[in-house]
């Protein structure tokens, strides 16, 4: 089964064709291609993503990678004439103008790729971002008559695990996801492809949001979070004493907000403090607080797998520290942790929680869902 999938929730345009085959108990994958256009650079001067710029950027770049990404595919590109699909079209992308007129011009004339289904990203992230995507994929899926597989975000990222150096692997069920990235910090209990409960999930800011907001208060840039983990390699975390938020509560739940707050006194009180110092005693108080409640729910459910996946996924403290702790205190319990490339977004992991856990939907039912949950 050959899935094309497209990722727009953010501020990366991306899209993917992934071949898949095996069993779902013994998976196999040939990665046809996997085209990630980045926005960093139109963002980074506003210090976050801003919404509508995101929006005119994936229109732009659309059709631009998915040319790329069939190319990459090696499919043969070849032209017929275009059938008078185009009011359904223009109903479809009436509110990205932009992009229908690229796509009546580059990707109209196409003939149908050997793809079985399209995937796409439906939530959760930026709604005017979302759209675009999931309009594109509704036009493609009515051009090309192929099935539509709208496709949870952080499912992507709990999926994106299990791509590894050697190919794609099952899960051993039950198994914990612990999510990171700038929107979210969550703990899903997963006990078959699809099943999800999100057992712990952060109160306020997410893990990532709070690496990107004290990193604006350390005059960083934006993203925060590699720019924070590369000071704190150089500084002491014992330095300076922060609080590990909720550490010690009972729940699965976590807060970033006081620590945030605790960061940003610490720099008004200080006029001269060490940045390293205090990056590492900060990412040392957020990775504490993940692992030692990642272990914890671990233990209580009695897991067989732990997985580690989004932006935050990416950081060296966290990977090294979970690791560290799975081996000593759950020495029976697998565990994968997203490839490093694998950690930001991306539309592969969009396809591979597509063909795991997706359901396909009429069009006329799919649209995006800015606040959608597992
Ligand atoms: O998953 P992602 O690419 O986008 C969302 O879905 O939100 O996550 C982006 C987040 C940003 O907040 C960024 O600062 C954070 O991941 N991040 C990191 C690291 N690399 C990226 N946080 C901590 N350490 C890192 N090395
Ligand atoms: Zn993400």
């Amino acid at each position: 089964m050959k899935i094309l999938a497209i990722e727009t929730s953010c501020d990366e345009t991306a899209i993917a064709i992934a071949e898949f085959g095996g069993s779902k108990k013994k998976p196999v994958i040939k990665i046809l291609s996997n085209v990630i256009s980045s926005q960093i650079k139109v963002h980074e001067k506003f210090g976050g993503v801003v919404p509508n710029l995101a929006k005119r950027e994936h229109q732009k770049n659309l059709p631009l990678i998915l040319l790329r990404a069939l190319k990459e595919s090696r499919f043969s590109i070849s032209k017929q004439t275009p059938a008078s699909q185009i009011q359904k079209i223009e109903k479809i992308l009436e509110r990205e103008p932009e992009l229908l007129k690229r796509f009546k011009k580059s990707i109209l004339p196409l003939k149908p790729p050997p793809i079985d289904a399209i995937a796409v990203t439906y939530g959760p992230g930026l709604a005017p971002a979302l759209w675009v995507g999931v309009n594109f994929a509704k036009a493609l899926a009515y051009i090309w008559n192929k099935p539509l597989i709208p496709t949870n975000h952080m499912a992507g990222h709990l999926y994106s695990a299990i791509l590894q150096k050697d190919g794609i692997e099952s899960i051993k069920f039950p198994a914990l996801a612990l999510l990171v990235s700038g929107g979210h910090t969550e703990l899903v209990l997963t006990k078959g492809h699809g099943k999800y409960k999100v057992v712990g999930e952060t109160l306020d800011d997410a893990a990532g949001e709070a690496f990107d907001k004290v990193a604006r208060m350390l005059g960083l840039k934006y993203p925060g979070g590699p720019e924070i983990s590369r000071l704190a390699k150089k500084g002491d975390p014992k330095r300076y004493k922060l609080p590990s938020p909720m550490i010690g509560s009972k729940d699965y739940n976590f807060s970033f907000s006081g620590l945030k707050t605790a960061v940003l006194y610490f720099v008004r009180d200080h006029k001269n403090f060490s940045k390293v110092n205090l990056a590492a005693s900060f990412q040392k108080a957020v990775v504490d607080v993940l692992v030692s409640k990642t272990i914890r729910a671990a233990k209580q459910y009695k897991v067989k797998t732990i997985l580690l996946g989004g932006g935050v996924a990416a950081n060296k403290l966290l990977r090294e520290k979970l690791v560290e702790k799975i081996i000593k205190e759950l020495p029976k319990t697998g565990y994968k942790l997203s490839m490093l490339n694998m950690t930001g977004d991306n539309a592969l992991m969009i396809a591979v929680a597509a063909y795991f856990a997706g359901n396909k939907k009429a069009l006329d039912q799919v649209g995006a869902k800015a606040n959608l949950c597992l």
